[in-house]
């Protein structure tokens, strides 16, 4: 811990040097300010619009080495817990940092099934939904509208509170997804069964029919549970951050992940694996691919599924999805699309335009496939990231509020636009 390394900065307007301490490799953006060129002045500012180079918190839950392909959940190499820890038992040492023990994960899964029922009330407002909502926007509206039936959610820094509200959004997410498909396919929505596990049961809800017990196919339910392994946490990416910021006011958690949520739905970011599917099914055939990468290739247009802010190399995440598509395919059937997008793959990644811009498939580039094959609709693949990402999301904003560092979020701006200036025409020169 700590370090004796400084950065020496010399101002070359004043000729003074300051010396900035550098700890884990990082200096503290506030420590610039005292670089002023007179009495008056404000100081330096840091500027990183997007944040390409900003630490806007210490974490020790999930480590990314974006350069090597590296994952890992407090400590544990993503390869090793997909497939054989369960999503649960991934949530439980998202949020306490060490896995259950055989008693605690009966206990926790017990806990989480004893709240997948929502108020009846949601059914009602679900029901006011155009039916042809999307289902992440019913999603995001119906996590928000839980801040309503558990106002206690409010004392967010109450240990006991808070752990209830953990239980309840990860135990409710299946079965606000699952009235969301349900509604806009106009069917009637399917109750939680507590027999079965947390994946099983969302299965459950989204399909059961008229038949007295839905028993979900073992391997559709075990590759679902793997891709929300895979999908729990991802350090400070945007919908996070969001939880975050927003969870930073001291707002209820309802509220926050709501925020989340809607940060997710976009198509740059959670929402990428609906274009994805929207792109293989334009593109159409291999023998249309050269011709689409040549598009690309011209700024015409992006492949969606490929390219990453942090990974810098194959997503790790990816290369365990394509596995699971194996096995997901040998019960449903093989998708058409796998064709095109393993056609795109191999040329992207030989040509010299994605090689020079690092850009390799991410984990959206698969999930697609692997959703459509099971019978998911587009419109639900956000709604699936979402429910998988909702333990991480939990776990730094129980992280965010026991940091005594943290405060109210908010950047400073460079402001570029004009100066004083009066109704009378009036003006003087911007300082
Ligand atoms: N296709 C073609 N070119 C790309 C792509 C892509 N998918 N992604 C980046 N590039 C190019 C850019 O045009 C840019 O080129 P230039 O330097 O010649 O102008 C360069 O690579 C850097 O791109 P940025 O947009 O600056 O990279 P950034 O880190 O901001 O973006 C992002 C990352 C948003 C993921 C981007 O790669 C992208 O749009 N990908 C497609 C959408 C996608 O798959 N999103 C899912 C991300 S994973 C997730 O959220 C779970």
């Amino acid at each position: 811990m700590g370090t004796t390394r400084v950065l020496q900065i010399t101002d070359s307007q004043t000729g003074l040097s300051y010396e900035i301490p550098v700890v884990d490799g990082a200096i503290r953006a506030i420590d610039l300010r005292q670089i002023k060129v007179s009495d008056d002045d404000f100081g330096l500012l840091s500027y990183d619009p997007a944040f390409l180079n900003t630490a806007s918190c210490r974490s020790a839950i999930t480590y990314i080495d974006g350069d090597q392909g590296i994952l890992r959940y407090r400590g544990y190499p993503i390869e090793e817990l997909a497939g054989q820890a369960s999503f649960l038992d991934v949530a439980y040492l998202l949020l306490h940092g060490e896995l259950p023990g055989k008693d605690e994960s009966a206990g926790w899964a017990d806990e989480i099934t004893h709240h997948t029922f929502v108020h009846e009330n949601v059914k009602k407002f679900i029901d006011g939904f155009h039916h042809d909502a999307h289902p992440m926007g019913i999603l995001v509206s119906t996590i928000a509208a839980l801040s309503t039936f558990y106002p206690e959610a409010k004392a967010v820094s109450d240990q006991a509170r808070q752990h209830e509200q953990i239980v309840r959004l990860i135990a409710k997410m299946p079965t606000l997804a699952a009235f969301a498909y349900r509604h806009a396919m106009g069917l009637p929505y399917a109750y939680p069964d507590n027999e079965l596990s947390y994946t099983g049961n969302f299965l459950n809800m989204m399909r059961k029919m008229s038949e007295p017990r839905y028993a979900p196919n073992p391997v559709l339910e075990q590759a679902l549970d793997v891709l929300f392994v895979l999908h729990a946490d991802h350090e400070q990416n945007c919908s996070t951050s969001t939880m975050r910021v927003v969870g930073s006011s001291q707002v209820d958690p309802y509220s926050a992940a709501a925020a989340a949520a809607a940060a997710l739905f976009g198509p740059l970011h959670g929402g990428a694996n609906e274009q994805v599917l929207r792109m293989l099914g334009e593109i159409g055939s291999v023998g249309n691919v050269p011709a689409y990468i040549e598009r690309v290739k011209r700024g015409e247009l992006r492949l969606m599924g490929f390219g990453h802010r942090v990974y810098k190399n194959y997503d790790p995440r990816a290369t365990i999805i394509k596995k699971v598509a194996d096995q997901v395919f040998e019960v449903t059937g093989r998708n058409p699309m796998l064709d095109v997008a393993l056609e795109l793959e191999r040329i992207a990644l030989a040509d010299d335009y994605f090689i020079r811009h690092k850009l390799y498939p991410n984990v959206d580039f698969y999930s697609g496939i692997i959703y459509q094959a099971m019978g998911f609709p587009v419109a639900m693949f956000p709604v699936l990231f979402a429910i998988g990402r909702m333990p991480g999301w939990l776990a730094q904003w129980q992280e965010g509020t026991t940091d005594p560092e943290q405060k109210i979020s908010r950047p400073r701006q460079l402001y570029v636009g004009q100066g004083l200036r009066h109704l009378d025409g009036t003006a003087q020169v911007r300082r």
